[in-house]
């Protein structure tokens, strides 16, 4: 039978009732330990509290999401001229978010054959787990052909790399993650939240605005053998940096040669260079020396699909049969987390993908997203190196590829761009390109020289 004990409110002051009210929770507490530690739970014990006294006393406020804060923080502002550059999320030359065409024939058919809306299986839908696999990897690889690979539908990008968390924290509870320096916020919320330990790679040089490959490579030299070493497909986030194919095979030398375990992380597939294969030849070349990895899978950036929640994670095995097991663990850490993933995104991409004449309209949609960009990010470069009289160098900015543009700018200036300008971006100087139209460029050129310049 559940005990419960009441406080009597009385003439007591809150902060009385407060102290009351905890020490009463630390006896629960200890009383709960107890029946734990003797080995048997002969029942619940109920932490009542006194009219007034809330249990959430203690709960602070937590922060405003770095990234998802900025675009609150846009609406807020009541600015003519204000620009949201901090969410990675495509928008058209008009700065309206962008449907595909493709994802509205898909779901006219889906319309027209009346699908149901019962449950998926825990691992997803089958022909998206296909279609995805053989998308990332080539249809005609080995480790496709042989069932090497565990595939299975997660929600999006965050919440694969999340299962594959779980999964590290359960069957390699003492490794650590390395994260490039720096990376995508959330991947560290990843790994604390999952209780896996991580460390950092040098990967940005801010002398040269580019990557610090030499830094790079010693810290993955210099990690315990065995680590995963989180890596991004492409379009690095948020420096936009990505290593060259050459650099991407010295990285894998380092990696065979600790015995550590790639990790990718790829979010923008077709979106970075407008081509799907291009942009997964990063992963195919790890694949090709026969290495065992994790790859983390979104389609909410190249295939607009941001609020659907539709991304796979796939773990490549040396054998068939561990890729079995792999995925049944897969499924027993998704069941009690959120049983099985939602059936709509999962059957645009497998209808996209599965159908030859839509998959020709994916590809040419996405050139046309990538190509918008790369028409901004070769503007932008313009508008700086003709305002600026200085004569600095802006063509890392060209150098850079994806969604994002490191500008170079400190959290200070960072902060004269929203206050001043109202242009709003994360403190890092992380600017989203995607956000950005050819007619804005200009006044944020202005923006990015006077905060340059005239900030410290
Ligand atoms: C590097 C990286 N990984 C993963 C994601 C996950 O996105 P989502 O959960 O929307 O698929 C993002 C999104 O911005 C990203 O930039």
């Amino acid at each position: 039978m559940a005990s419960s004990t009441m406080l009597s409110a009385g003439l007591a002051s809150p902060a009385a009732l407060r102290e009351n009210t905890k020490k009463l929770g630390a006896a629960a507490g200890r009383r709960v330990g107890e029946f734990f530690l003797n080995g048997k739970c002969s029942g619940r014990v109920k932490m009542a509290v006194a009219v007034n006294v809330s249990r959430f006393e203690d709960v602070t406020l937590a922060p405003p999401d770095p990234i998802l804060g900025v675009s609150e923080a846009f609406k807020a502002d009541t600015s003519d001229v204000k620009l949201n550059l901090g969410v990675g999320a495509y928008r058209t030359e008009e700065l309206q978010p962008y449907v595909l065409n493709v994802v509205k024939k898909a779901e006219k058919l889906m319309l027209e054959r009346g699908e149901n809306k019962e449950y998926l299986p825990i691992e997803g839908l089958a022909a998206f787990n296909k279609v995805t696999a053989e998308l990332l990897f080539g249809a005609d690889n080995p480790v496709i052909q042989l069932g090497r690979v565990a595939t299975v539908q997660s929600l999006s990008g965050t919440g694969s790399l999340r299962l594959a968390a779980a999964f590290i924290q359960r069957y390699f509870p003492e490794a650590k993650v390395l994260l490039s320096s720096p990376t995508w916020g959330n991947h560290k919320n990843i790994f604390n939240d999952a209780r896996v330990p991580w460390s950092e790679y040098r990967y940005y040089d801010p002398r040269t605005v580019g990557l610090d490959f030499e830094g790079m490579l010693e810290d993955i030299k210099a990690a315990q053998d065995g680590s995963f070493v989180l890596l991004h497909g492409c379009a690095h986030n948020p420096t936009g940096i990505d290593p060259t194919p050459e650099q991407w095979e010295k990285i894998a030398d380092v990696i065979e040669e600790k015995n550590h375990i790639p990790f990718f992380d790829v979010a923008y597939q077709g979106f970075a260079s407008g081509s799907l294969d291009v942009d997964a030849s990063s992963v195919r070349t790890f694949v090709a020396r026969g290495l065992e990895l994790f790859v983390a899978q979104s389609y909410s950036k190249n295939l607009g699909l941001y609020a659907e929640r539709i991304g796979a994670i796939n773990v490549v095995c040396s054998f068939p049969d561990d890729a079995t097991r792999v995925k049944s663990q897969l499924k027993r850490l998704a069941r009690p987390m959120y049983s099985n993933p939602p059936v709509h995104g999962a059957r645009i991409v497998a209808n996209v993908v599965g159908d030859p004449t839509l998959f020709g309209e994916w590809k040419q949609e996405m050139e046309l997203m990538a190509g918008r960009t790369k028409n901004v990010r070769q503007r932008l470069f313009e508008n700086l190196s003709e305002k600026d009289e200085s004569g600095k160098d802006w063509s890392f900015i060209l150098k850079q590829i994806g969604m994002f543009s490191y500008t170079g700018l400190n959290k200070a200036q960072s902060e004269n761009m929203t206050n001043k300008w109202h242009v709003y971006m994360t403190k890092d100087g992380r600017i989203s390109l995607a956000g950005l139209s050819l007619s804005k460029c200009e006044y944020l050129a202005d923006a990015i020289i006077d905060s340059f310049y005239n900030v410290s």
